[in-house]
């Protein structure tokens, strides 16, 4: 059974959900999960605007063919090639035999390497080129690397529609509701939105602020992205976190204590210091056991957050390794422009504070504070006062 929104006059919202996938990219928990968002513009030409995952091949193709009546696919713009936009472009052409498709150069390419024959119906388009198609014209916009490097948007400049890609997309299902202002985004949705920004398109900022500046000189009326809701209200509130997420400024002055602790010696270290700020007046405290917390959670809050703390069990003689791998993700993420402080904790021989250190001088604009603390299996009244210069040098370098 077809379920198919109309966007604004010509265009209809094809995609669908996906309740049943637990890992995405089967790697980030998606308790709430997914929707993969396809579109259909029906002028004098048909246009679709990419395609969907796999799994939900079957409801696609059943609101395509629900869209189109006995019309004929004319065009398919594939903006990004990533399976879970891109699985069902044969199907597509299975059931529309004479279906061109718009892509870059580089699109082609992966067209072929995931094993698609589309060589006689492809037309590449490049950085500024237009198509017409009776009313609608349609500007093909280079995004690359805004998440992979054949990435384009397509701008409507009939009515103002920008076909975003992954950019301004989010984890989370539609249950119907398709518009943002049909949901309380900021109560329901920035969550899942900033996790899915972080992990998906975090690295790579600057790329996200090329395409930002291209759109500011756009006169853009709607934002069709390819997960999540479609933007027709208040624009601007999801450009501007965009803006800041791509620079790697912090949302919050807040501190987000991250422990690694193996029988709650080390959580209690990180119990006092957070109880410590909360009574010096900074009550923006977040607490995480990076054994307990999915790695995508904690970069969505370090993407978050001004102030990192990092309390981890020295194991092996190395860092504990779920903070290791939290670490390695922010690393790779390329998160910067955090005030960092570390805590170690060990028994006989304590390196996880100088190894936590090391990789931090890796990573770019990170203000680690000279306060390093060191614990000795547990924390006991003569590191009080440590603890107490320590709350005080995060509070002061708040200011
Ligand atoms: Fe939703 Fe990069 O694909």
């Amino acid at each position: 059974m077809y379920n198919v929104r109309e966007i604004t006059k010509d265009l209809y919202w094809v995609g669908g959900n996906d309740r049943h996938l637990t890992l995405f990219e089967n790697i980030h928990p998606i308790p709430e999960g997914v929707s993969y968002n396809s579109y259909l513009l029906l002028d004098e030409k048909t246009v679709l605007l990419d395609t969907v995952d796999w799994s939900i091949c079957r409801e696609f193709i059943e609101n395509v063919q629900y869209v189109l009546g006995d019309r004929p696919l004319d065009y398919m713009v594939i903006n990004h090639m990533e399976p879970d936009h891109a699985a069902c472009i044969d199907i597509i052409i299975s059931h529309y035999p004479d279906v061109k498709i718009i892509c870059s150069e580089k699109a082609f390419m992966f067209m072929n390497q995931f094993g698609f024959n589309v060589d006689d119906r492809v037309i590449k388009v490049e950085e500024g080129d237009t198509m017409s198609f009776g009313e609608h014209e349609l500007l093909f916009v280079a995004a690359p690397m805004v998440h992979w490097p054949e990435v384009m948007v397509t701008f409507d400049t009939t009515n103002g529609v920008l076909f975003s890609a992954d950019a301004f997309g989010t984890f989370g299902s539609l249950d119907g509701k398709l518009f943002n202002d049909e949901v309380d985004f900021d109560r329901d949705w920035l969550v899942p939105a900033r996790r899915y920004y972080s992990n998906i398109v975090g690295k790579y900022g600057p790329h996200v602020q090329d395409l930002l500046k291209k759109a500011s000189d756009l006169d853009i009326k709607y934002i069709c992205p390819l997960h999540g809701p479609v933007w027709r209200k208040d624009l601007g509130y999801f450009i501007d976190k965009y803006h800041k997420w791509s620079s790697y400024e912090p949302e919050e002055k807040g501190v987000m204590i991250v422990y690694g602790t193996m029988y709650g010696n080390t959580e209690a270290v990180a119990e006092d210091l957070a109880t410590r700020l909360v009574a010096k007046g900074m009550t923006n405290v977040v607490m995480y056991d990076v054994s307990k917390t999915h790695v995508s959670y904690l970069i969505a809050e370090a993407f978050k957050y001004s102030h990192i703390v990092l309390a981890s069990v020295t194991y092996n003689l190395n860092i504990y390794p779920p903070m290791l791998n939290f670490l390695m993700d922010m690393k790779a993420l390329n998160l910067q422009k955090r005030t960092v402080a570390v805590i170690e904790n060990g028994s006989w021989a304590p390196q996880s504070g100088k190894l936590m250190g090391e990789l931090l001088d890796e990573m770019k604009e990170m203000n680690v504070l000279e306060e390093e603390m060191s614990i000795s299996s547990s924390m006991t009244e003569e590191n009080i006062s440590e603890m107490e210069s320590l709350a005080d040098s995060i509070i002061e370098s708040m200011k």
